[in-house]
């Protein structure tokens, strides 16, 4: 095939993936996270890590207290309250020398493969969990004694049970002493749903159609449909995986991966002659979500709630399509996927050689069924009774024709640019007696994201990097009990809490997080299961806005002052924590600021003047408004002057200023100064280069959030002068995370009396280090794919080489602000 039809496909494909989209209403393509919490601000975080890799494989037991992790060559005990506790014990389960070589002979990655990578931990017994390990792609399984907690002597065969390869994917259940495993077991050898151990043995039939096609497992679920059912049906098992497409004709989808589900019921026995050993309740549909056929399911939570027909299964989907890179999270009910698997199947016809819909008359009982009470009074007592012209079709059609589509027929949420690993879900009864649905999200590069759905659509509550190391986020499991996230990554496991309220430092912050877990007690933001006081509680899950009218918060309480040269820049920093939340400036109490005006430009972390001119003194005061409230952030009062103040005046009232200015004197002093500041540049320049190494290295590292250091250090940026304005206008095509030197001025002083005289001509050397600032930006930022600085200074300063060091660093603030803070501004309003 020629490439303009293959284009010409591809172009029909996304309308007709489009069309299918275009009938509902849009979903907001990238759903902004509210709060953004970077690693270093992460509180209350408790982790376990040994000196081993890849903790996995997770099994928590709420009711004992304990969280089992299944890592490379070992298997850990931790306390669920505290994984953190030193009290853990542990299992050493590595491989031999001797396999270790086999492993090496067969040709595979010593650094990857030839290990023993925990992939199955279950409960067995009361008594005892089974695991299974790939052992140098040698899988052997074991019970463990969970009292003793000690490698037993005895191994079984993990053939059937367990992958060869770590990284292939790969599900396991053990349900009434019968282990069902899916996976694709030996290298190269066809994947497949088994079922071990103490029951009969089943797999699924491998000819002549493959009822599994380069099948990638996901996860299973076992949903109890046996309890409290009037028809007397089954326990079943559903399997989530993707599979290369084999109904679609069009040879640009040959290679294709599409999102499936399946599954087989518990009690199958297998055929009598037809499909004996195999199962005869194996069906399969496709399971759509944004763009079938350019999406790859990465992980899928079943959310089971008292009864099975209210189950709930979340998808987390990543999509691929020309260089458009997003993940999609869905979700189906299980009466939704009941529904295809009762409808009409799929038929491959071999003279045409293609799959249809099959038009022809089912065989009864209906082919794929599990045994009802109506099998039993026709006499099918279990799946060995079924007629020979059931299983034959069994056989021949293990594909449902109608897909699976997701509630509400769209995604719920999607995002670009992010990868999505894992997702978990909690359901949450909020104030209102509603319950909530929450998600919690791992990504590829370590972050989790908190979302709740909200009717159809999905606010995120937060993103939280979980992991400062960039990793995928491997597994997550819920604890109730503990109130508490367990997160599975190679570096190790995490526990975090589920609410966080303390996050939430106001009523306003407290009421627009729409965080269920968390209401506003007329103190505090705390945690509503907790608290004893509900009827007190303010919460607004719907609209987040209500309920803080009386509420008395504090937000900006102390006016800052600023003085700043007339004709020089100064940036009133204004930092909104929430990136759904837009900074509204008022002048003078009470008009809002001209916004058209050349001399501001309104950021997301500041109002910058430039330029100022004497009538811009005043008073400024800056609100977040969010979701149609306003609180007030930050207060200034804003003098500018004509002119520096005299010396003495100067150096009494900011005591910090440590170089004197020029005015002041005299030629001799100049010189040794010239000298001194010369030395301090040379020093500077080594530090300066150093951290810019450092951070351009953590920004191309990263991509995200690179620079950070403690954000307890408080925080202004005074003025930036306008003085070396040309200077920098030379080098402005620096890239990002590239600093610059440039010098600046700013004095922070009390305004002066004295009539002024004409503007002074730009100060001299020294006064480039009287500004009055301090430390180093404590956070560089990049979202939604613009970066951008945000600083944080001290009212202080501490010593010139700091102070230089911000004035650098305000310098590219402010150059920043003139290319990228408006348009960031208009962007963060999605
Ligand atoms: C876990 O830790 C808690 C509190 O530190 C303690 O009360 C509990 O007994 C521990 N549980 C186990 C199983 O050791
Ligand atoms: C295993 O990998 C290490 C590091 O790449 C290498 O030095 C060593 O020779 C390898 N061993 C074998 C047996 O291939
Ligand atoms: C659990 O299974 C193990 C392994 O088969 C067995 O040794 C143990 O006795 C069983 N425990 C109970 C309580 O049945
Ligand atoms: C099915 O079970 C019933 C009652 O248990 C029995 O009467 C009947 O003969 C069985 N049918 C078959 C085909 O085994
Ligand atoms: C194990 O962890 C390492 C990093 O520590 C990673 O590169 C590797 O892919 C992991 N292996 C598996 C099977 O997850
Ligand atoms: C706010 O206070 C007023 C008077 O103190 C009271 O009437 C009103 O009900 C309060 N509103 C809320 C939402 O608490
Ligand atoms: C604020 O009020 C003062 C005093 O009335 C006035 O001089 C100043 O120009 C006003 N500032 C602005 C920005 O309008």
């Amino acid at each position: 095939m020629d490439q303009p039809l293959i284009g010409c496909l591809l172009a029909l494909c996304a309308i007709t993936a489009t069309g299918y989209s275009s009938k509902r209403s849009p979903v907001n393509l990238d759903a902004t996270p509210r709060i953004t919490v970077p690693n270093n601000e992460l509180s209350d975080v408790r982790q376990f890590s040994a000196n081993v890799k890849n903790y996995s494989t997770l099994l928590l037991e709420d009711d004992k207290g304990i969280l089992y992790v299944g890592a490379r060559g070992a298997i850990f005990s931790l306390n669920s309250s505290d994984i953190s506790q030193r009290s853990q014990k542990d299992i050493h389960w590595e491989v031999t020398s001797e396999e270790h070589n086999e492993c090496l002979k067969k040709g595979r990655n010593n650094q990857t493969e030839c290990f023993n990578h925990i992939r199955l931990l279950q409960r067995f017994n009361e008594t005892h969990l089974y695991a299974c390990g790939t052992n140098a792609f040698s899988p052997k399984c074991c019970f463990i004694d969970g009292k003793t907690f000690v490698l037993p002597a005895q191994f079984e065969e993990g053939k059937e049970k367990c992958p060869y390869d770590p990284a292939t994917g790969y599900t396991g259940l053990i349900i009434d002493g019968g282990l069902y495993t899916a996976t694709r077991y030996e290298f190269r050898s066809l994947p497949d749903i088994r079922r071990n151990l103490y029951q009969r043995t089943l797999k699924t039939e491998e000819s002549p159609l493959h009822w599994l096609n380069d099948a990638e497992f996901v996860s299973s679920a076992l949903i109890p449909e046996s309890l409290n059912a009037e028809v007397g049906d089954d326990d079943k098992i559903y399997y989530f995986f993707n599979e290369r497409v084999i109904e679609e004709s069009s040879s640009f989808l040959d290679k294709t991966q599409v999102a499936s589900v399946a599954r087989v019921c518990k009690s199958d026995m297998g055929g009598k002659k037809i499909l004996q050993k195999k199962w005869t309740s194996f069906l399969k549909a496709r399971l759509v979500c944004s763009m079938p056929y350019y999406e790859t399911l990465k992980s899928a939570y079943t959310l089971e709630l008292g009864s099975w027909d209210t189950a709930i299964f979340y998808g987390a989907f990543i999509l691929q399509w020309r260089n458009m890179e997003a993940s999609a999270i869905c979700q189906y009910s299980i009466s939704d996927i009941q529904k295809v698997f009762d409808g009409p199947y799929m038929e491959y016809q071999d003279s045409s050689r293609k799959w249809s819909r099959y038009n022809g008359d089912v065989p009864k009982p209906r082919p794929g069924s599990c045994i009802t009470d109506e099998f039993r009074s026709n006499g099918y007592n279990s799946s060995q009774d079924l007629p020979n012209n059931v299983l034959d079709f069994v056989k021949l059609h293990p594909l449902m024709y109608e897909k699976v589509k997701p509630v509400g027929e769209q995604p719920i949420l999607m995002k670009k640019n992010i990868i999505y690993t894992r997702i978990a879900v909690d359901r949450v009864t909020a104030l209102d007696n509603k319950q909530y649905d929450v998600l919690f999200i791992g990504t590829g590069d370590g972050w989790i994201h908190k979302a709740v759905v909200i009717n159809s659509g999905v606010h995120i509550i937060e993103e939280i990097q979980v992991f400062k190391e960039r990793q995928p986020v491997e597994n997550l499991v819920i604890s109730k009990k503990q109130n508490s996230l367990y997160v599975g990554a190679p570096s190790g496991v995490l526990q975090i809490p589920l609410s966080s309220c303390d996050r939430y430092t106001s009523c306003y912050d407290c009421v627009l997080a729409r965080n269920p877990y968390c209401g506003w007690d007329g103190d505090a933001c705390s945690d509503v299961l907790t608290s004893e006081d509900r009827v007190r509680m303010t919460q607004d899950m719907q609209s987040g806005i209500g309920g803080c009218l009386n509420s008395t918060d504090e937000g900006a309480s102390v006016t800052k002052s600023r003085t700043v040269l007339k004709g020089d820049d100064v940036l009133l920093q204004c930092d909104l924590k929430s990136n759904l939340a837009r900074p509204k400036w008022v002048v003078n109490s009470s008009y809002p600021l001209d916004e058209s005006d050349v001399h501001f430009r309104v950021g997301n972390d500041g109002l910058l003047i430039m330029d100022t001119l004497l009538e811009h003194g005043g008073e400024y005061s800056c609100y977040s408004e969010e979701n149609g409230l306003r609180a007030a952030v930050a207060l200034y009062t804003l003098n500018v002057l004509l002119e520096l103040p005299k010396e003495k005046l100067y150096s009494e009232s900011t005591p910090v200023i440590q170089l004197p200015t020029a005015a002041s004197l005299s030629s001799n002093k100049l010189e040794f100064v010239y000298i001194s500041i010369i030395t301090i540049l040379g020093g500077l320049c080594v530090v300066l280069s150093v951290v810019l190494l450092y951070v351009s290295f953590q920004q191309k590292r990263k991509g995200k959030y690179a620079m950070s250091n403690s954000r307890s250090t408080n925080v202004e940026l005074h003025t930036v002068s306008s003085n070396f304005k040309d200077k920098a206008d030379d080098i402005n095509n620096y890239s990002d995370g590239c600093l610059q030197i440039i010098p600046g001025e700013a004095p922070t002083m009390s305004p002066s009396k004295e009539t002024p005289p004409p503007p002074p001509p730009p100060p001299p050397l020294p006064s480039e280090f009287t500004n009055g600032i301090s430390t180093l930006p404590n956070m560089l930022r990049k979202m939604n794919g613009n970066s951008y600085m945000l600083l944080r200074q001290n009212e202080e300063a501490s010593s010139p080489l700091y102070n230089s060091f911000t004035e650098e660093l305000s310098k590219i603030l402010e150059k920043r602000k003139h290319t990228v803070l408006v348009d960031k501004l208009d962007e963060s309003s999605v």
